[in-house]
């Protein structure tokens, strides 16, 4: 969460574009990359990128123990929930990933805080309150830091980053569908590495 300002949430629809895509937001100084596993490459899409010098890969939409153990054995690095399971969160701790469970409320903050988990995704961000409902509810439960994440732009950004409780944000805005135009992922990647926090 402290490698960069934003976390590019990926959904990688051809394995072709895994690595220009990887490469384009090393290049721009986004290291820490979600690939999603919504798409039927997603496995094979962490598995290439994590060829590229100075990625750190993570799996996100992990949404049971078998998602888990899949994004683990393909070598995620770190693995992010819409949600939290105390089945799921148990895995996480068996496993000693790091784990970054979905919040989006003071519930949902108390129960990952019990199960050991201090680090949270807030999602959907902007739906779930924006920046007013992330820094009320953090306000009480000052253990937990959040990378908000759902709706979440370049513009929208610096409001989340201004956030004591907040480390870090992830989004998808730097990696629009369809084939990668390299050029501009990387600008778009240099744009949001600049982010203050
Ligand atoms: C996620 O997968 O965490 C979010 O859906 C990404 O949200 P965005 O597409 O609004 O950035």
């Amino acid at each position: 969460m402290r490698l960069a300002p934003v976390i590019p949430v990926l959904v990688i629809e051809d394995v072709q574009h895994a690595l220009p895509v990887a490469e384009a937001l090393v290049a721009g100084g986004l290291l820490a990359l979600e690939v999603t596993l919504r798409t039927e490459c997603a496995i094979e899409a962490i598995k290439m990128m994590k060829q590229v010098p100075g990625v750190v890969v993570g799996a996100g939409t992990v949404l049971s123990p078998d998602d888990l153990t899949r994004a683990i054995d393909a070598g995620a690095e770190f693995i992010v929930s819409p949600g939290l399971t105390p089945k799921l969160g148990e895995a996480a701790i068996l496993s000693g990933v790091p784990f970054l469970p979905g919040t989006a409320n003071a519930s949902d903050v108390m129960l990952a805080l019990e199960l050991g988990f201090d680090r949270l995704k807030f999602f959907p961000a902007m739906y779930a309150g924006g920046p007013a409902a992330l820094k009320a509810i953090a306000a009480p439960l000052a253990a937990a830091k959040f990378c908000p994440t759902g709706g979440v732009t370049i513009d929208n950004a610096p409001e989340w980053l201004a956030l004591e409780a907040v480390l870090c944000v992830g989004g998808s805005w730097m990696v629009p569908a369809g084939p990668p135009d390299r050029a501009r992922i990387e600008a778009a990647a240099r744009t949001a590495s600049a982010l203050a926090r």
